[in-house]
């Protein structure tokens, strides 16, 4: 038995949510996938220690991360979720009904960055901010979401190894970029405090001064 799967059977275990969602996305053949299921633990753990209460999350997918949001809210808060395919948008939140958060979550259509703008028009901030869309756009997400965070809010990213891939010099892929630019972003922001968790593919954790 390796380190991780050590930890999956003693601190995780099985999730069905999680399982039927990656059938759906398989079968209709999409590419990006869900959050870890360790990543999922700690972010709940997050939420909780933080006492969020209103979140932002940029990528929806199927949802799985948002209802994962909305239940560690334990019954007191919103989630609100950022997504390009609108198809993808009535999946997550048909899978929100299902798990009884459906009131609890707010998916917007459309590209992030416009949507982060508009929140920014309706003057709604943020206290924990989840980034886990288009690794292209990791940086300009930081600076949008910084614009709507409340002091002491937490921002995290999903992806930051990119299955190691920030590791290799000669991978100059666009999203490989996205992601390096993004963790030395971040980590040299001095409006942060941020930590790199080496956790499912990379887990960054900042808090706004
Ligand atoms: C890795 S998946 C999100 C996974 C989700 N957070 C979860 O764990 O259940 C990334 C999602 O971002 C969406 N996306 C990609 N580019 C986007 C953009 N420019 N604006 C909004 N969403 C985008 C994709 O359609 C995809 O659903």
């Amino acid at each position: 038995m390796n380190v991780k799967e050590y930890v999956e059977r003693l601190f995780i275990g099985e999730d069905a949510l999680h399982t039927s969602i990656s059938k759906v996305l398989q079968e209709r053949n999409i590419t990006p996938k869900s959050i870890s299921l360790e990543v999922a633990k700690t972010l709940r753990l997050l939420v909780k220690i933080a006492g969020a209460k209103k979140i932002l999350e940029v990528g929806t997918l199927g949802g799985f991360s948002t209802i994962n949001f909305a239940k560690a809210l334990d019954g007191v808060g919103s989630v609100t979720s950022l997504e390009i395919d609108p198809e993808l948008a009535q999946f997550a939140q048909s899978n929100a009904e299902t798990a009884g958060v459906g009131s609890q979550i707010n998916i917007r259509v459309g590209h992030a960055l416009e949507s982060l703008q508009q929140l920014r028009e309706e003057q709604e901030t943020f206290d924990l901010i989840f980034i886990d869309a288009d690794k292209e756009n990791y940086t300009n997400y930081l600076d949008a979401v910084i614009k709507i965070a409340q002091p002491n809010a937490l921002i995290i990213a999903d992806n930051a190894l990119w299955d190691y891939r920030v590791l290799d010099e000669n991978d100059q892929s666009e999203a490989t970029i996205g992601i390096r630019s993004f963790n030395e972003k971040i980590a040299n922001d001095s409006r942060l405090e941020t930590m790199l968790l080496t956790i499912g593919d990379g887990l960054v954790i900042a808090r706004l001064k």
